[in-house]
């Protein structure tokens, strides 16, 4: 499809952007939860906060397994290759060239991001699921583990510090769309509601 200057094509199928969505409330979510709960900080509405920022936690895991399954058995652009760029990684690092931005799929600058994210949530599950066995008596490591003093302290301070990291990539996330779209001219986020991608045809490049 196209129009004068834009070329637009079908590349985000319906799963994927349906786990897009899913994953980011759960996010927003958790950091809504993790960080209000200190205004409930011994009241009596604290521990109800916590058991939802377990439950946000449960979405979380199960929302991210399934983009990892999708990952291997989707459509081409919601594969892992297709957030898998390191010849334009190297580049950018030892020519300072930028990679090719009209390529379809997935941005290859933002794809490093989507995958320092992911690991980011991997470590913030398991060390989740432990601070939820130890300090709540919840899940599936509860048994055994309640009142772990050692696995509390242990989770605690890379779950807290890596909720930081993930609050900066969605400022950086929805920065960089607002951003490509003021300068670019070109509607980007909407391919994450609508599944399809503008490109300027401006130029000639991208994978076909
Ligand atoms: C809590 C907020 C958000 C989080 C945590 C988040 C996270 C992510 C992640 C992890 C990806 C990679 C998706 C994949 O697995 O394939 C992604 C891609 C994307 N997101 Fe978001 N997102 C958030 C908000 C938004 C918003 C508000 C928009 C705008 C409507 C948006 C639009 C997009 C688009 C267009 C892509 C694809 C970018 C590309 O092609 O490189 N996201 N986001």
């Amino acid at each position: 499809m196209s129009d004068a200057g834009h070329e637009r094509r079908r590349v985000y199928d319906p799963a994927l952007r349906l786990l897009h969505w899913w994953n980011a409330a759960a996010i927003v979510a958790l950091l809504a939860t993790g960080w209000g709960a200190e205004l409930f900080e011994h009241g009596a509405g604290e521990r109800a906060v916590w058991t939802v920022h377990v439950y946000a936690g449960y979405g979380l895991v199960l929302g991210l397994a399934t983009r990892f399954a999708w990952a291997l058995v989707g459509p081409r652009h919601a594969r892992l290759a297709d957030m898998w760029h390191p010849q334009a990684w190297r580049r950018l690092l030892t020519d300072f060239r930028l990679p090719d931005r009209h390529r379809w799929g997935h941005d290859p600058l933002a794809s490093a991001a989507f995958l320092a994210l992911y690991g980011t949530l991997a470590v913030m599950a398991v060390t989740g699921l432990a601070l939820a066995a130890s300090e709540l008596g919840m899940g599936p490591l509860a048994g055994g583990l309640l009142d772990q003093v050692w696995l509390a302290e242990l989770a605690e301070e890379p779950h807290e510090f890596l909720a930081s990291f993930v609050a900066a990539f969605i400022v950086v996330h929805v920065g960089a769309l607002w951003l490509h779209q003021r300068i670019g001219g070109v509607p980007v986020a909407s391919s994450m509601w609508t599944g399809i991608q503008v490109r300027s045809a401006r130029r000639e490049g991208g994978n076909a």
